[in-house]
């Protein structure tokens, strides 16, 4: 079979490298791909939002299995339009997608289905928004309803912060249209746990746990990123936690799906608090999580593309996915300033080194120059490793990591570090 992964950043690597372990698969192409995908599936040089463009490459090449990666195609049609063509796609439909292209969206599903989750209200004009800061306390937090590259939250510590960051979303638009409507929600202490789940429409078999590192800087201290690293197992998502999230959340929003009549097909990603109260829904994500995804799928034992084509035709019931009891820990590379202003074009070294083989590195932002790769946005690489103890796959990934090198190099020192 061929198959189409689009994207091209730590997570589609991710997803190559594990569907190119799959039997059934002869080649495999990435749209567009990076450089480290490049070493295991032919890069293509379409967008991955270009639908018609994907649309006529599958068509060309006979494509048998598509699979979506990032959220920005899911939520311009892709897999409809995919679907409309014959085609087959791992994925969910643009309506399906709301569910992490609308915040606004996704809290009133919540809440009108009973699913745990922090306290919100709805605003399209700034100074009711403003208005209802007081009844919300401090810290109090504010979130761009639309897309925003995970950057749309603001997690104001008073008043005067809450209201700049309206200011900012609604009369200055910072996030572009995604902030004409904002969401203001009651601030949740606990701890963080990403659970990613395989959704055949009917059926939702969760992965095993995650956690990611969203801060900057070691400590959690400096500013958001789209990840900095992940560890899985979450420290705390406990067997308790984990049938809570089965039945509050999970087994919920399948239901809540399907009496609003949206079928859900793909990855559903579940970002949790687990909080004095058990585990509560922050979020929900059309996708698989980066970089979530560079520590679940290597504890994956078995095929994914077996569990992909279960997803699309509706057979998840019964299907058996198996786990490997290791550890895993991905620390992420990142480019000096990231993820405000940086450079690239770096080249990286280190990348071929006989330890390759305790630790697999994955490429996020790169890209092949003559006989080089060098360094192409802000989040670099992955370096993910296994271990028998989080412990023994965390000195590994760190091990793995020091032998790389680029100009300018930053990373945490304390990803799954308890
Ligand atoms: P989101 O994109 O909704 O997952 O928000 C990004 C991050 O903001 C989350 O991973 C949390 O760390 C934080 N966050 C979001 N909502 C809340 C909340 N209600 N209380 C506390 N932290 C939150
Ligand atoms: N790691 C969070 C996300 O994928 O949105």
């Amino acid at each position: 079979m061929k198959v189409l992964v689009i994207g091209g950043g730590g997570r589609e690597h991710a997803l190559v490298w594990k569907i190119a372990q799959s039997p059934k698969v002869e080649t495999i192409y990435c749209a567009p791909g990076n450089g480290g995908i490049s070493g295991l599936a032919q890069c293509v040089d379409i967008a991955a939002t270009d639908t018609q463009g994907l649309l006529s490459f599958a068509k060309d090449k006979g494509i048998g299995l598509t699979v979506v990666g990032p959220e920005a195609p899911l939520s311009v049609g892709v897999v409809d339009l995919f679907m409309e063509n014959g085609l087959r796609v791992f994925g969910p439909n643009k309506l399906a997608a709301t569910l992490e292209g609308s915040k606004a969206f996704s809290k009133e599903l919540m809440q009108k289905h009973g699913i745990p989750t922090a306290r919100y209200e709805t605003f399209t004009d700034a100074d009711a928004a403003i208005h209802a800061l007081d009844s919300f306390g401090c810290p109090v937090v504010i979130k761009a309803d639309g897309l925003a590259a995970g950057k749309g939250v603001i997690i104001a510590q008073d008043r005067e912060e809450a209201v700049s960051a309206i200011h900012e979303m609604m009369q200055d638009k910072k996030f572009g249209d995604a902030g004409s409507r904002v969401v203001i929600e009651e601030f949740l202490t606990g701890k963080e746990a990403s659970i990613l789940a395989f959704v055949d429409g009917k059926t939702a078999i969760p992965m095993v746990s995650a956690q990611d590192y969203k801060r900057a800087l070691d400590k959690d201290m400096g500013l958001n990123t789209g990840g900095m690293g992940a560890v899985s197992p979450a420290f705390y998502y406990d067997e308790k936690t984990a049938k809570a999230a089965k039945r509050n959340i999970i087994e919920k929003t399948l239901a809540a799906l399907n009496a609003e009549g949206i079928t859900y097909k793909g990855v559903l990603y579940f970002g949790l608090m687990i909080t004095e109260e058990g585990p509560k829904l922050l979020e929900y994500n059309a996708r698989f999580g980066d970089p979530e995804t560079e520590v679940v799928l290597p504890r994956l034992k078995s095929d994914l593309v077996d569990i992909m084509e279960a997803v699309i035709d509706g057979k998840l019931a019964g299907h058996t996915i198996e786990w490997r009891a290791e550890k895993a820990v991905g620390v992420v590379l990142a480019s000096g300033g990231y993820p405000e202003e940086y450079k690239n074009g770096y080249v990286i070294e280190g990348l071929d080194t006989d330890a390759a083989e305790d630790a697999v590195v994955f490429h996020a932002g790169t890209r092949k120059q003559e006989d080089a790769i060098v360094t192409a946005g802000g989040r670099v690489l992955v370096v993910t490793a296994l271990g028998e103890t989080t412990e023994e796959a965390r000195q590994k990934a760190y091990t793995r990591a020091a032998e790389i090198r680029f100009k300018d190099v930053q990373y945490r020192k304390d990803i799954a570090q308890r």
